[in-house]
């Protein structure tokens, strides 16, 4: 895992279960699923983007990579494309991922969030929409009370997420 980006959780909306193992969070334009073999390729590319090679480092170098860490819960960042300006004719399309871990020793006990988005994604306010729906997911299902950060002190986008 690498830089964590620290959150402070507010009104996303509730997560609901999937059957096989899925999950989905919504707020605002974004909805985060359980990242599945299908997000890898573009994940991939993203994480390849100078912008966020520089923050996340080789992250992808495992080739088991995404699910190479059972520490780590991880959603695809999906936001929905309008083609042709037709609302009716929605397209979801992966921008990137966020991911949670937990510590659970008594003393320590707190859940850390990391995120990165495709460059041309950034800048939207789709970053705070996914750190929002995770937060409010850790704080309200999950019971967590304290998320703490890793990041670079010169990282203002993540730091105002
Ligand atoms: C960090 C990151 C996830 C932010 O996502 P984003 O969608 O671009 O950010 P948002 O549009 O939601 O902006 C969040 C806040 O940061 C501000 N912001 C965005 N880009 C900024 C920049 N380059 N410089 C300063 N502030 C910036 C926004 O104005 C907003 O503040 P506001 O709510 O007060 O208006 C995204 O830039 C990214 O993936 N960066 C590369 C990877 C990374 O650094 N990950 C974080 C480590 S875990």
């Amino acid at each position: 895992m690498s830089d964590g980006c620290d959150t402070h959780g507010s009104d996303a909306t509730h997560g609901s279960d999937d059957t096989d193992d899925t999950f989905e969070l919504r707020d605002g334009q974004v909805t985060l699923r359980t990242v599945t073999a299908d997000h890898v390729p573009r994940l991939r590319d993203i994480l390849a983007t100078p912008e966020v090679r520089g923050r996340w480092g080789d992250e992808a170098a495992s080739a088991q990579w995404p699910f190479d860490d059972p520490s780590s819960v991880r959603f695809a960042v999906m936001t929905r494309d309008h083609p042709d300006g037709d609302a009716e004719a929605e397209a979801e399309q992966i921008v990137g991922m966020i991911q949670y871990g937990e510590e659970d020793e008594p003393a320590y006990r707190h859940a850390s969030i990391d995120i990165f988005l495709d460059p041309s994604a950034h800048g939207q306010h789709i970053g705070r929409d996914a750190v929002r729906a995770l937060a409010r997911h850790l704080m309200e299902d999950r019971g967590r009370h304290r998320l703490v950060s890793g990041l670079a002190a010169d990282n203002t986008a993540a730091l105002r997420c």
